[in-house]
């Protein structure tokens, strides 16, 4: 069977925003007294801006401080932080084999869809030059957060495709999750022993690896 599209996650696939995101987060924390570091930042990796930030106050015993307008207002304040990071962002942040990738899909004319939890992803992807380059770019919110199925089921339906002939790809244990619940076949970007335990197909440690005649081999697809 053939190919129908391919849903790209962004943060930790198309290029690397995770350290923004920390960044951003302990900037928000600090000031309310919570501590965070890199190993804790890997549990937010794939997860929405509020269900991040309830993992955060959660992780400073915190949870039950706020009112949901105060906890509004410090992922807005994260938000704020984040996107004036975001303005270093340039094409040359793109990750290797991202836009050569594209280019096969394109010339093939495979559809390649945007499935990121991000609400800045389309500014990201204007930012790396690469917002032509998506049929659709999902936005979502309103949706159920990763390793909820939906936003790839939401991103297969946008291009008329069928969960079983598409490709999803994800750096995120809850993204990978994702994937595979919504029946799909799941490529893996990182680190193997994790990914494959949240059922990847196969796991690439780079993006520089990824090509289309390898993902087809391997998810059995023309
Ligand atoms: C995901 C990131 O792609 O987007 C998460 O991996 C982030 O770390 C989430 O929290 C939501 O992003 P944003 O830009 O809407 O706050
Ligand atoms: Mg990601």
């Amino acid at each position: 069977m053939k190919l129908q599209a391919v849903l790209f996650d962004l943060d930790g696939v198309i290029t690397d925003t995770a350290e923004f995101h920390y960044l951003a987060w302990k900037q928000m924390a600090e000031p309310i007294g919570i501590e965070i570091d890199h190993a804790f930042n890997e549990r937010l990796k794939g997860i929405s801006r509020m269900e991040s930030l309830e993992r955060i106050l959660a992780h400073g015993g915190k949870e039950q401080q706020y009112t949901m307008e105060q906890k509004q207002r410090l992922a807005a304040d994260k938000n704020k932080h984040y996107v004036s990071l975001l303005t270093q962002l340039t094409p040359e942040h793109v990750y290797p084999g991202i836009p050569e990738l594209l280019d096969q899909l394109a010339e093939l004319q495979i559809p390649a869809v945007l499935t990121s939890a991000s609400k800045n992803a389309p500014q990201i992807l204007s930012a790396l030059r690469l917002d032509e380059r998506f049929h659709t770019i999902v936005d979502p919110d309103g949706m159920p957060g990763k390793p909820a199925p939906d936003i790839f089921l939401k991103g297969a339906g946008a291009v008329g495709a069928d969960p079983a002939y598409c490709i999803g790809v994800e750096d995120a244990q809850a993204g990978v999750e994702a994937i595979k619940a919504a029946g799909m076949f799941a490529v893996g970007i990182g680190e193997k022993g994790l990914l494959c335990a949240s059922g990847a197909d196969i796991v690439f440690e780079s993006t520089a690896k990824l090509n289309l005649t390898a993902l087809l081999k391997a998810a059995k697809l023309d």
